[in-house]
């Protein structure tokens, strides 16, 4: 359950803060200590005694969405001025104007459901929405009759074009081929090996299945380790976000 900000130090103002603490949302302001940005945000969070699923980190800087991410918290963005398809290649969750945009809700038992809204608003926005959708119509072609776990994949790739794929599976059990490395083959098929920008997956888990280790490996040499990676549920509904880096560090990429 969402009840709290970390807010960079830049937007960090008192009036905006007291409006949320008012409405029983708790805050701490971020500090720049070191270059593991993401460190910060954690700190934050620690001194509000929350947990990253409890928080949603606050920024205005690219170097910001970045350190949030990787901590693992819902990123929010305030800018005047921006690109949503930039945040969100970059990999926030939601994008507002002023800050002020951010106190449109009543009280601490709509603030997860406001911000939920902000976040599907935003996707839909961008290019993220239209990849869930993409991966979901894929699910519906997947091939599963052994396993009966049908999973659809969709990608963005830097041209903008984005491509789907399913699960196929074979009586070999080996043969089969996952969603993710299907939709990797059509991409290249269709116009070379161009850098992924963004992946959808969705499954009926109610946890989101994350790709499995093979894909990673075989993803990692065509997604940028920035690339943006979105795994939902069909079931439960839960999204989760992560960089591609964090799903797969330390791939292999030379011999
Ligand atoms: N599967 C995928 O399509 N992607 C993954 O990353 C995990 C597993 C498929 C393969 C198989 O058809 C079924 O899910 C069960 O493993």
């Amino acid at each position: 359950m969402l009840k709290a900000f970390v807010i960079d130090e830049s937007l960090y103002d008192k009036d905006f803060v007291s409006k949320l603490n008012k409405k029983g949302i708790l805050t701490a302001k971020v500090k720049v200590l070191d270059c593991k940005f993401s460190n910060s945000y954690l700190i934050a969070a620690l001194s509000l005694n929350l947990d990253v699923s409890e928080v949603v980190a606050l920024t205005s800087t690219k170097q910001g969405i970045k350190g949030a991410r990787r901590a693992g918290f819902v990123t929010a963005v305030c800018l005047a001025s921006s690109d949503k398809q930039e945040l969100a290649l970059l990999g926030a969750d939601m994008v507002v104007s002023t800050c002020s945009d951010l106190l449109d809700f009543t009280d601490s038992s709509d603030f997860e459901s406001f911000i939920n809204k902000q976040i599907l608003s935003f996707y839909y926005d961008t290019k993220v929405g239209v990849l869930i959708d993409n991966a979901k119509e894929a699910m519906n072609n997947a091939y599963a009759p052994y396993s009966n776990f049908h999973v659809g994949a969709a990608l963005l790739t830097e041209t903008g074009n984005i491509y789907r794929g399913c699960n196929v599976e074979n009586a070999s059990y080996g043969g089969t081929i996952c969603a993710e490395r299907g939709a990797c083959m059509t991409a290249i098929c269709a116009e070379g090996a161009s850098k992924i920008k963004m992946l959808a997956i969705t499954s009926h888990a109610e946890d989101p299945a994350p790709p499995c280790g093979l894909c990673r490996q075989f993803l990692s040499q065509f997604m940028e380790p920035t690339g943006q990676v979105y795994l939902y549920s069909t079931t439960s509904k839960v999204l989760k976000h992560y960089d591609f880096e964090d799903l797969m560090p330390y791939s292999f990429t030379e011999f």
